[in-house]
């Protein structure tokens, strides 16, 4: 599968290395252009290309991976959405690292107001729980399995996200909608930065 990411941050690059070490095809596009993403693109190797925002949001499955504050003017500056998944990675603060301060989104989760600001687009939240560092990090450590956790309105492009995670090497965990789902996994919520590990018991 190619998927783009509309950002090519900590975030993006962590998740695009496991795309590409699953077998994917990763187009990063950020604010800059293609040109400033040369570096990074070499850095990730074959299967990775640096794309404009339009290109990286033309495949079937795309992250989206800006800071909040800059979440409306990056959705509403594309082109119409058409079916694609659109997996929303985004946590509601403002500023930079360092200096974050909780964003206000009132009455929605996130993701809700994330899917009013990309009609057409078939939006799951995933990875609001995971700091980069523990994407980065192996999926399985002392045999337990690494915990993902998805939600989304619309169940077949849930299915396409836990199916691209379990390929990441997580075990993963559906909630539910993205309002009820959103609400437990984003910035703010009980699941929100905690780092889970599932192990099987052998029957
Ligand atoms: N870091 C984490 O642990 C983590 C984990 C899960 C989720 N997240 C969420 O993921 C998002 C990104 O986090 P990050 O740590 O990767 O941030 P980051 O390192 O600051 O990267 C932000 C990226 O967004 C791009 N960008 C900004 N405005 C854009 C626009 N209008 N169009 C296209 N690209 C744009 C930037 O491109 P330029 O450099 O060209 O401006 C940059 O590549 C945030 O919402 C964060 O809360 C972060």
């Amino acid at each position: 599968m190619e998927i783009g990411t509309i950002g090519a941050g900590a975030f993006a690059k962590a998740f695009a290395k496991r795309a590409l070490q699953a077998g994917h095809k990763v187009k990063l596009s950020n604010s800059r252009g293609p040109d400033s993403l040369r570096e990074i693109v070499n850095h990730l190797g074959s299967g990775a290309t640096a794309a404009s925002k339009e290109e990286a949001a033309a495949c079937e499955m795309v992250l989206l991976a800006v800071p909040w504050d800059n979440v409306p003017e990056t959705l509403a500056n594309l082109p119409e959405w058409n079916n694609q998944i659109l997996i929303d990675g985004t946590n509601p603060f403002h500023g930079k690292a360092g200096k974050f301060t909780p964003a206000d989104v009132g009455n929605l989760s996130t993701s809700q107001l994330v899917a009013a600001l990309a009609p057409g687009a078939r939006v799951v939240k995933a990875f609001n729980h995971m700091t980069v560092p523990n994407l980065e990090a192996d999926s399985v450590v002392n045999r337990a399995r690494r915990v993902a956790f998805i939600s989304a309105d619309d169940d077949g492009a849930k299915k396409r996200v836990e199916t691209l995670l379990r390929a990441f090497g997580y075990s993963v965990v559906d909630l539910g909608n993205l309002r009820d789902g959103g609400l437990i996994q984003q910035a703010g919520g009980p699941l929100a930065e905690r780092d889970f590990l599932e192990r099987r018991e052998q029957s």
